[in-house]
């Protein structure tokens, strides 16, 4: 089969490997019919996540329909399309038992990570009957490939934990793939001011589309003060971090109004500076999470009744075999105003 393989820091290439196996009992395996390629796979082609090494199939996001099941799986069977999920989770361990399928401690996120992805041909699927979702009938599957990743993370990582409730301010700094996803579902709470922030003016006129009340650029580093001045010196009563650079979570820091949430959702590579001296008679909650993709099954209802549609991140397509190409585009996603990019098999 094909497979996208990475190769360290800054290579990459679309290579023939050999077809994945059954090995235990509770695997599946997948063949891809739609994948899609992720800000931390880009993570990953600078070297960022050291966990990935030379000869990885990289991709933890997809679509697909079931090609052969382990003797232990009940749920699946040859045939079934099946949604994927960024988390691998057994069911069984302490973690998932509590709902934290992010540190199963027999998987979490391993796909395209510890073990071979999804963008290939086909992949292989652990703890098959915990870990993939049946495709509702008659929903639309290129929609769906958005609930892998960044659809659960923007709405666990970001509204839940955020705690958005109906009349709240809420900001949400970063306006790519999975700030925009935190926009969509807080919707679900009907905030009453959604402000968006980001330095791309193509990604705030996507946000403003998206129903945010208003969006600030903030290249010009005055983010704080237009938010202290949208909100009459009051602050946000939840601000979302959709970055993962200090500057902008030192922003949340700066715009939290007393008794709000700031909920981190970027991937940080760099330590922040914690502002006690001033947080902390401030009555603010600051949290922290992996996706768990304990959400998926009620974002698959959400979008199989149209209330939530994620279609309108995928700003290009591409045949799977083209997933070089598919790559040059989303790399350069300011100027191909790029958010997510669909490759679909032959
Ligand atoms: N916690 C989790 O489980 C989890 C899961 C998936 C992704 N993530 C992380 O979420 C973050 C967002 O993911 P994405 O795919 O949307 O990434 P992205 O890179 O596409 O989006 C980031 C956005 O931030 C904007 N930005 C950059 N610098 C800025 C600044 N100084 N001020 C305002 N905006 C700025 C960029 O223009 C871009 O639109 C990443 O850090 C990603 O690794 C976390
Ligand atoms: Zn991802
Ligand atoms: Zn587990």
């Amino acid at each position: 089969m094909k497979a996208l393989v990475y190769h360290g820091p800054g290579k990459r290439s679309w290579e023939e490997r050999p077809k994945p196996v059954i090995k235990d009992s509770t695997d599946a395996i997948v063949k891809i019919a739609k994948t899609t390629i992720c800000g931390t796979d880009l993570h990953i082609l600078k070297g960022d996540v050291p966990t990935v090494t030379d000869g990885r199939i990289l991709g933890h996001e997809g679509v697909g329909i079931i090609e052969e099941v382990g003797p232990a799986v009940s749920n699946f069977k040859k045939g079934n399309r099946v949604l994927l999920s960024c988390i691998t989770s057994c069911g069984r361990c302490e973690a998932c038992k509590k709902g934290m399928y992010s540190h199963c401690e027999n998987g979490g996120w391993i796909l395209g990570n510890t073990i071979d992805g999804t963008q290939a041909e086909y992949v292989k699927i652990p703890f098959a009957d915990t870990s993939l979702y049946h495709v509702p009938a008659g929903a639309d599957e290129d929609a769906l490939v958005m609930l892998s990743d960044i659809l659960p993370t923007g709405y666990e990582c970001g509204v839940l934990n955020g705690q958005i409730k109906p009349g709240d301010i809420v900001a949400i700094v970063g306006a790519g793939p999975v700030g925009l996803s935190a926009l969509l579902t807080a919707e679900f709470y009907s905030p009453a001011e959604i402000i968006m922030i980001d330095t791309d003016d193509n990604r705030l006129d996507v946000a403003k589309k998206f129903g945010a009340t208003k969006v600030i650029n903030g290249k010009d580093g005055r983010a704080k003060d237009k938010v202290m001045e949208f909100t009459g010196k009051k602050g946000v009563d939840v601000a979302i971090e959709a970055v993962g650079i200090p500057a902008t979570f030192e922003l949340c820091e700066d715009i939290i109004a007393p008794g709000g949430h700031i909920a981190n959702v970027g991937v940080h590579g760099k330590s922040v500076q914690l502002h006690l001296e001033k947080l902390w008679s401030q009555n603010v909650t600051i949290t922290t999470r992996l996706v768990d993709t304990v959400t998926t099954p009620l974002l698959l209802k959400e979008v199989k009744a149209g209330k939530l549609r994620p279609r309108q991140l995928i700003t290009h397509e591409f045949p799977l075999a083209d997933i070089m190409e598919a790559y040059d585009t989303f790399g350069n996603a300011a100027k191909e105003k790029a958010l997510k990019v669909l490759m679909k098999a032959a």
